[in-house]
């Protein structure tokens, strides 16, 4: 099987590779994260905000036994205006042997990224792709239902034409053969694509919540909206109609499960009670992340090993 060299996108990744990730981050779960190659070096720069992403990068590299360069944006020389390319240029030049990167929509990165000789693992990339993300809630159902996706019904809710993870989401799950719904304001649904085509779209929360195996709800990124798309002033409105409420959770199927990528919005996508319901798996996905990010960078730092011999 071919490794992965770096991660910028699932769309190159085949229903084989995606297994054996889960395979290797079964085994490194199972083993607890052997360390098996010399300690590297994984430079972090994200130039959005992260808590989850970032610091599940850091634990999995840790957990290996590798070393962490981070990057704080306000003491950097993004401050003083320096570009995010030159400041991505001088990290490379500083020969790390991988980057996890996290960034805004940039035509500018997303050009140079796959010509860097490092292997670069993307953290989230705008409003396009969040490739551990969505293979962390793959391998989550992968887990919850003993390795069979196929089939099963995938419900996505909210602010998807913002998602950088539905998009990858899309993909991913897909791959793996589950069926993908989709319910939100038609404002934050996405586009009719040749990808989005083959997903069922619900306008009623209600009727989708009965037919879903897994709920999973996105936060509204109101950071990422143009002036068109929905005010805040009707968020209570949004609770009402495309909300977890607690008379949805008790239309969800006993044994469903709810996720979410977080940050969540309190009150917003989810009421209170989802907290407390057994149904609940937002934590597992948290865990679940370190063990595919360390699976991600086992395989492009031993890509890297490999090439340099
Ligand atoms: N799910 C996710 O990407 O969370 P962070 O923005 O906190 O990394």
């Amino acid at each position: 099987m071919r490794m992965m060299s770096s991660l910028l996108s699932t769309e190159n990744l085949s229903e084989l590779e995606i297994s054996a990730l889960f395979r290797q981050a079964d085994e490194l779960v199972n083993a607890g994260f052997p360390q098996k190659i010399s300690p590297k070096i994984v430079a972090c720069l994200f130039f959005e905000p992260s808590t989850r992403t970032r610091m599940s990068f850091q634990t999995a590299a840790y957990r290996l036994g590798h070393r962490v360069l981070t990057m704080e944006m306000a003491e950097s020389s993004l401050i003083k205006g320096e570009s995010q390319v030159d400041t991505v240029l001088n990290v490379a030049a500083m020969n790390p042997d991988a980057i996890v990167v996290r960034y805004g929509n940039s035509p500018e990165l997303d050009a140079l990224l796959p010509k860097l000789d490092i292997p670069i693992v993307n953290g989230g990339s705008g409003t396009k792709a969040h490739p551990t993300q969505a293979l962390l809630d793959a391998y989550t159902l992968h887990r919850e239902f003993s390795g069979a996706v196929r089939g099963r019904k995938v419900l996505i809710v909210g602010d998807i034409a913002h998602s950088r993870v539905a998009h990858s989401n899309f993909d991913v799950l897909a791959k793996l053969g589950a069926e993908i719904g989709v319910c939100g304001p038609e404002v934050l649904l996405p586009s009719s694509t040749s990808v989005t085509q083959k997903i069922q779209r619900f306008t009623n929360l209600d009727e989708a919540v009965e037919w879903a195996d897994v709920y999973m709800g996105l936060r509204i990124q109101l950071e990422r909206h143009q002036a068109t798309d929905l005010s805040l002033k009707s968020m209570g409105d949004y609770h009402q109609h495309f909300g977890l409420t607690p008379d949805r959770l008790k239309r969800l199927k006993k044994n469903a499960i709810i996720m979410h990528p977080g940050p969540i919005n309190h009150g917003v996508e989810f009421a209170n009670e989802v907290g407390l319901d057994p149904r609940n798996r937002i934590f597992a996905q948290v865990t679940n992340g370190v063990a595919i990010r360390a699976a991600v960078l086992a395989q492009v730092l031993t890509a890297r090993q490999e090439c340099s011999k």
